[in-house]
C-alpha cells in the first residue's frame, strides 16, 4: 500500500528533520541507489547538499555524462567531480590478477573519495561551516545482509555500519534503508531522474576494470566501450532491457585469434558477449538472444571495432559460471 509519492513526500520531511540546517554529502557512483539518494536529499534541503562524483576511467559510454549532466539537469545538485582517470590506469599498469585488480580500485576510489572530502570540508570551513551528514544509497536488501552489485559498493563497504571506520566524521543519512529496488526505481522517476539512470541495470563497483580480461590500458578501455555501446545499443533497441538482467561485455585481451578482412588477415581479439537473466544475481541463466539480434551485434562489433575480429556467446549458467568473467 505505498506509492511513490507517498514515500517521496515522507522521506524528504523525514530528511529535513534529521539534516536540519547542516551540511550534507553525498557521494555519486552512477548506479541508481545513490543517484536517488542524492536526489531526494536535495529535494529536502537543496543547496545543503554536495555531490561527490569519483571518475575512476571504468565506466561504460555515456556514463559520466549522465552523472555530470543529466542528474545535475534533473536535480539541480551541486557536484564536485573528481577526475582521477590516471591515477586508477597508474595503479592498475601491469595487473591482471581479478582480485589485485578490486583491490586496488577500491583502495584508490576510498582515497580518492577522501580527497574530495577533505576538499570540500575546506571550502565549507572558510564559509563557517562543518559538514555533518553523510547520505548512503543503501536499500533494504543491504540492511537485511550487506552485498549487491551496486556501483556505490566501495562507499558502502567503507562508510557502512559494520565496517565504519574508527575515525568517521559523519553521521549517515540513509533514506532508501527501507525501501526494495523497484521502489527506489519509482521514487526516482518521480522525483524526475532521466530513464537511462532509474532503469540502470546492475554494474559492478570496479566496472569495466574487471571486463578486461588481462591488464588494463586505456586504450583496451576505449575499445571494449565501443563494444558494451554497441551491445547495449542494440539490446534497447530489440526491446529486450527488461528480459535480460544484465549484459556484460568482456573483453579478452589476452587472446587473439586469426581473422580476414577485406584481403587482409587479422588477428585481434574476441569480445565475449555474457547476456543472463536472473533473480537476485546469486544463479543466473544465460538469455537466449533471438538469434537476428546476435548476428546484428557481432556484425556491428566487428564492422565498427578496431582490434576485435571475432564476437562469442557466453552459453554457461550461474553457477558454475559467475556473472561477470573476473
Ligand atoms: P558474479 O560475477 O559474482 O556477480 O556472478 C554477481 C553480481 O555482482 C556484480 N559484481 C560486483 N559488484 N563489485 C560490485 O559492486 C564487484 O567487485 C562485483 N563483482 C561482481 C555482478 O555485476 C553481478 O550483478
Amino acid at each position: 500500500n505505498w506509492s511513490a509519492t507517498s514515500i517521496l513526500d515522507d522521506q524528504v520531511e523525514r530528511i529535513r528533520e534529521q539534516i536540519g540546517d547542516a551540511k550534507v554529502i553525498c557521494g555519486l557512483s552512477g548506479g541508481v541507489d545513490s543517484a536517488v539518494a542524492a536526489a531526494l536529499v536535495q529535494r529536502a534541503v537543496g543547496d545543503q547538499l554536495t555531490c561527490v562524483f569519483v571518475n575512476h576511467g571504468l565506466l561504460r559510454e555515456g556514463e559520466a555524462e549522465q552523472v555530470e549532466s543529466d542528474f545535475v539537469a534533473a536535480t539541480g545538485a551541486k557536484l564536485y567531480v573528481a577526475n582521477e582517470q590516471d591515477r586508477f590506469l597508474n595503479a592498475l599498469a601491469g595487473v591482471s590478477d581479478p582480485e589485485t585488480k578490486r583491490k586496488i580500485i577500491g583502495r584508490e576510489f576510498i582515497r580518492a573519495f577522501e580527497e574530495a572530502e577533505r576538499a570540500i570540508m575546506a571550502e565549507a570551513a572558510t564559509e563557517g561551516e562543518t559538514i555533518k551528514f553523510l547520505v548512503q544509497g543503501t536499500l533494504y536488501p543491504d540492511v537485511v545482509e550487506s552485498g549487491g552489485g551496486e556501483g556505490a559498493a566501495n562507499i558502502k563497504s567503507h562508510h557502512n555500519v559494520g565496517g565504519l571506520p574508527e575515525d568517521l566524521r559523519f553521521e549517515l543519512v540513509e533514506p532508501l534503508r527501507a525501501l526494495f529496488k523497484d521502489e527506489v526505481r519509482a521514487v526516482g522517476a518521480e522525483l524526475g531522474l532521466p530513464a537511462e539512470i532509474v532503469g540502470r541495470q546492475p554494474f559492478p563497483g570496479p566496472g569495466l576494470g574487471i571486463r578486461i580480461v588481462g591488464e588494463i590500458t586505456g586504450e583496451r578501455l576505449e575499445l571494449l566501450r565501443k563494444a558494451d555501446a554497441i551491445a547495449r545499443a542494440e539490446l534497447t533497441a530489440a526491446g529486450l532491457d527488461d528480459e535480460v538482467w544484465q549484459m556484460p561485455v568482456v573483453l579478452l585481451a589476452d587472446v587473439r585469434s586469426v581473422g580476414v578482412m577485406g584481403d587482409g588477415r587479422t588477428y585481434g581479439h574476441p569480445i565475449v558477449l555474457r547476456p543472463v537473466s536472473s533473480e537476485d544475481a546469486m544463479t543466473a541463466d544465460w538469455s537466449r538472444l533471438p538469434y537476428d539480434l546476435l548476428a546484428r551485434i557481432s556484425n556491428r562489433i566487428t564492422n565498427e571495432v578496431e582490434g576485435v575480429n571475432r564476437v562469442v556467446l557466453d552459453v554457461t549458467s550461474k553457477p558454475p559460471g559467475t556473472i561477470e568473467w573476473e
